[in-house]
């Protein structure tokens, strides 16, 4: 019998990154790819949503990601601005490569931007980490998430939870793949190479004699429009975190949306020099040894949430909802929003030994990208709607 191959399909798959954390999620699926029998053929677009060196290309080359076949170079803009720049360069892509399907993961702006573009034209479309729900309507990421899922044809979960969501929207279970979750795929197979704390300190001319003797310290990242883009919201989140900082010393991993911010609102004489370590955006490797180093980690991301509960790092979200509630449930997460007491009971608590220990949750095992490779080849030779197969 002739061995199948991937030709079979009617094209290529189209891989779509934008920003910054997409890469971790799209770099195992892109390995896994390569490693099924038959291969399944992968195109990467990168939106250029997130374009610097430090939110994007240094994150490329730690993670192993090829360079990608095709960039769209939108840059930053407003939402609408930047998800309709970012449909108008994909368009003609889509047309030029004709993709069997296209791969979208997360919550970004070119997550939806993409999806839109490759429903119109019946390319199927396939949603990696699927049916989270803050459901909390004020966050960018919650429109893109629930609009990217109503029209999405295959739709791989990272929880449980996320198919009960998606079944309260009346998306067809037949749909839905509880796959595991692809960035702890991507935090297992580099957690080895992980950059020191000390290293990554020295590199910004910091000594790293500012964590004390003991060598603690707490993780700060923040970038959510909801803490960060109003003064005194800002205000009122850094007077906190200098408070924690008095009694822990704090690496602060600053996203360029906040940085902005506090220059423009003038509060950078908030943050304390002696017991709070600056630094840009870092790179995936750095970054995994702060955190697997940490005491504790201050952040309102989605995927620290998740990278703390693998890493077993009490993790305290600035946020007053998760749409990664398995976190709370079975993580070392805890949500205190930017409540002042809650937050420095929540840094007693941890510092005297009390913090949440949690449990990883299933499937978040380092496979979830074999899964999906497996099961979407599955699904387009047996499943997918509109793909044609020779
Ligand atoms: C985006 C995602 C968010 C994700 C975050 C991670 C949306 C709606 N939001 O938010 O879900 O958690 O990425 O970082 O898609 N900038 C740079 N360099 C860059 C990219 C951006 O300096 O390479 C600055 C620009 O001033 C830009 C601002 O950051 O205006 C915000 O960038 P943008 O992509 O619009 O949103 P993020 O806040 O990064």
């Amino acid at each position: 019998m002739k061995p199948e191959t991937a030709a079979t399909l009617s094209g290529p798959v189209m891989c779509v990154v934008g920003a910054r954390p997409n890469f971790m999620k799209m770099a195992p699926i892109l390995r896994a790819f390569a490693a099924h029998r038959p291969v399944l053929p992968a195109l990467l677009v990168h939106t250029g949503q997130h374009y610097d060196q430090d939110m994007s290309d240094r994150l490329f080359d730690d993670l192993g990601l090829p360079r990608p076949d095709i960039n769209l170079d939108v840059g930053s803009a407003s939402h609408a601005v930047q998800t309709a720049e970012v449909m108008r360069r994909f368009e003609p892509a889509l047309d030029a490569h004709r993709p069997c399907c296209v791969v979208v993961v997360g919550d970004v702006n070119s997550t939806l931007a993409c999806t839109l573009v490759a429903v119109k034209k019946n390319v199927p479309v396939v949603h990696v980490e699927a049916g989270l729900r803050s459901y909390d309507r004020k966050m960018p990421e919650e429109i893109n998430r629930v609009l990217t899922d109503q029209v999405a044809d295959r739709l791989y979960t990272t929880e449980r939870s996320a198919a009960d969501n998606l079944q309260r929207e009346g998306v067809d279970v037949e749909r839905v793949c509880f796959s595991g979750n692809v960035m702890i795929d991507s935090l297992l197979a580099n957690r080895v190479h992980a950059r020191s704390t000390a290293d990554t300190l020295r590199a910004h001319r910091i000594d790293p004699g500012l964590l004390g003797q003991q060598g603690r310290y707490g993780v700060v990242t923040l970038h959510r429009p909801s803490n960060v883009d109003d003064a005194e919201t800002l205000r009122t989140v850094l007077g906190v975190l200098g408070e924690v900082a008095a009694q822990l010393p704090l690496v602060f991993v600053m996203h360029p949306r906040t940085r902005s911010s506090i220059e423009r609102f003038g509060l950078g004489a908030m943050v304390d020099p002696t017991r709070v370590a600056l630094l840009p955006p870092q790179g995936y490797l750095e970054m995994l040894g702060l955190l697997d180093r940490a005491t504790l980690v201050l952040t309102d991301s989605g995927g620290l949430q998740e990278e703390t509960t693998a890493l077993g790092v009490p993790c305290l979200t600035m946020r007053s909802n998760t749409e990664r509630p398995i976190t709370v449930e079975q993580g070392t997460n805890t949500l205190v929003g930017r409540d002042r007491t809650a937050i420095l009971r929540g840094v007693a608590e941890i510092m005297s030994g009390q913090g949440k220990r949690g449990r990883v949750p299933e499937l978040w095992d380092g496979h979830a990208a074999e899964r999906i490779a497996a099961d979407l080849w599955q699904w387009l030779r047996h499943g997918a709607n509109a793909v044609s197969l020779v």
